[in-house]
């Protein structure tokens, strides 16, 4: 069977954003290698590309440990040949006032979602070069971009994400490999976003200057294609923001729901801090 020209690796695949760019990336016919640290929820995904007859590879791994990174991406190699796509979206978040967060929770989040990130960058550009090129898009947030109550190390996290994406567009811009980063905003049927109840999902719906039904895994991946497709000459370097105008939006209740009584915002009514 002749190989797909697109051979690409996705961490984070079994579910969410990560999963809809799964099965976005098989149905256009590129070669996957699905990777996550949930061994069922793969296992799950795997059938579902199996029916696709998708032509892909399904490999455990934890991307905060960099010997797993190495030995999924050499399984990786192994399966599709040299690798020409990476969709870095394993990630993690944690919602604790920032006086409360411990130290193992700041390396738990730093570790999955920065560590994570670097790694699988580092471990793809040997193959990316043998291959000619190619694109990395990592997934990171609108809590890298504006401050968010109760997400000091997701928000730093993410931050950093796109730091690594900047400078490693440059670095790897001689091995012809651009590098963006993707920012969701609130994004619907994933896990991260599970735990709100209808009422938040309601209000946080209502404050999406779009409108309310383009947030969705879907949505995200369809952007994922777009930046790792060959439409992409000229990109690099740079985060592309899907958030339905959100942050652009500057609605001061905009995400009303993880405020807690001690970090109410300024009274804007009054104009004084009633902090
Ligand atoms: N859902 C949102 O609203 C939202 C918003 C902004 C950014 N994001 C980002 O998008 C990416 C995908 O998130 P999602 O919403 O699909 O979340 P999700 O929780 O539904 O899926 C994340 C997947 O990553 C896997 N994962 C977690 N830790 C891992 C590790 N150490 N190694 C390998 N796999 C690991 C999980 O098992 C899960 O399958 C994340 O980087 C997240 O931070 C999500």
């Amino acid at each position: 069977m002749d190989l797909p020209a697109k051979r690409a690796v996705i961490t984070g695949a079994a579910r969410g954003i990560g999963r809809a760019v799964a099965r976005l990336f098989a149905a256009e016919g590129w070669g996957v290698v699905v990777s996550d640290v949930d061994a069922d929820a793969l296992d799950e995904l795997a059938v579902e590309l199996e029916r696709q007859k998708a032509r892909y590879a399904a490999v455990v791994a934890d991307v905060a440990d960099v010997a797993q990174v190495h030995r999924l991406f050499a399984e990786a190699e192994k399966a599709l040949g040299d690798i020409n796509v990476l969709v870095n979206c394993a990630g993690m978040r944690l919602i604790t006032d920032l006086l409360s967060v411990t130290e193992e929770q700041w390396d738990r989040v730093m570790d999955v979602n920065v560590k994570g990130t670097f790694f699988s960058m580092q471990a793809v550009v040997p193959t990316m070069r043998r291959a000619g090129g190619g694109k990395i898009v990592n997934l990171g947030s609108v809590s890298g971009i504006v401050g968010v109550a109760n997400r000091a190390p997701y928000c730093a996290a993410k931050a950093a994400v796109d730091g690594l994406t900047r400078q490693a567009a440059v670095e790897l811009a001689a091995s012809n490999i651009q590098v963006v980063a993707v920012a969701p905003g609130y994004t619907a049927e994933t896990e991260m976003t599970a735990m709100y109840d209808d009422e938040v999902i309601e209000a946080m719906r209502a404050t999406l200057p779009l409108g309310t039904d383009r947030h969705h895994p879907k949505d995200v991946a369809e952007t994922v294609l777009f930046l790792a497709s060959d439409r992409t000459r000229a990109i690099s370097g740079t985060t592309v923001v899907v958030d339905n105008a959100l942050t652009t939006s500057l609605l001061p209740d905009a995400w009303p729901w993880h405020i807690t009584p001690e970090l109410q915002p300024l009274d804007r009514t009054s104009g004084t801090d009633q902090r």
